[in-house]
């Protein structure tokens, strides 16, 4: 998809069709994945996908009742490996670079899925625990992305404008 076209195209979708997504498109999306930037290239990230009904409702459950991720065919979550960046960047691994390379990971892999004709939105509102049982990991949850066929027409978002957010200094 021309680039331009996917900017546009990728707005959250919280209604999945049941659809199953093909192997080789989750490859490719999960290339992407390890395509990401991280600092030091060291990849403070661990991703775990979710197929199984069960599994997917826990998390569900974990990010307070959002019930659409359930739906999705995959269920992706985000960890930062806290430590792994610690281990070589100190305080500023843990409280910031970790968390940076697997949100860093998880827009990767959004734009991936809406250019593999997929879509997906990012799930912040988790209880951490609940969601680290449900992964059975004790690394922090970051983002959390169900990856589906979308059965709905994406809304589009209003933002503000480019002089509010953008200061030319
Ligand atoms: C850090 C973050 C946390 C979010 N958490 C949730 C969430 O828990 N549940 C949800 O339905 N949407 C969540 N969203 C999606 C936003 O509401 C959505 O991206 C925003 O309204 C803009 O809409 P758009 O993605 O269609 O452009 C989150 C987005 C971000 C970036």
């Amino acid at each position: 998809m021309e680039f331009q076209t996917l900017i546009k195209e990728r707005h959250s979708t919280r209604k999945f069709k049941s659809q199953e997504i093909p192997e080789e498109t989750l490859q490719e999306i999960f290339k992407a994945i390890n395509s990401a930037p991280s600092a030091g290239n060291i990849q403070a990230v661990q991703v775990f996908a979710a197929k199984k009904p069960e599994l997917k409702k826990q998390i569900a459950s974990a990010c307070f009742g959002q019930n659409f991720i359930a739906q999705a065919p995959v269920v992706l979550v985000f960890c930062a490996n806290l430590k792994e960046s610690e281990r070589l960047y100190k305080e500023r691994g843990k409280t910031l670079y970790a968390i940076q390379d697997a949100s860093i990971a998880a827009t990767f892999a959004w734009l991936a899925a809406v250019n593999e004709g997929l879509s997906s939105v990012w799930v912040g509102a988790f209880n951490d625990e609940e969601l680290q049982n449900a992964i059975g990991s004790e690394l922090q949850p970051v983002a959390v992305l169900p990856l589906g066929f979308a059965d709905e027409k994406p809304r589009k978002t209003p933002r503000k404008s480019l002089k509010e957010i953008i200061k030319e200094i």
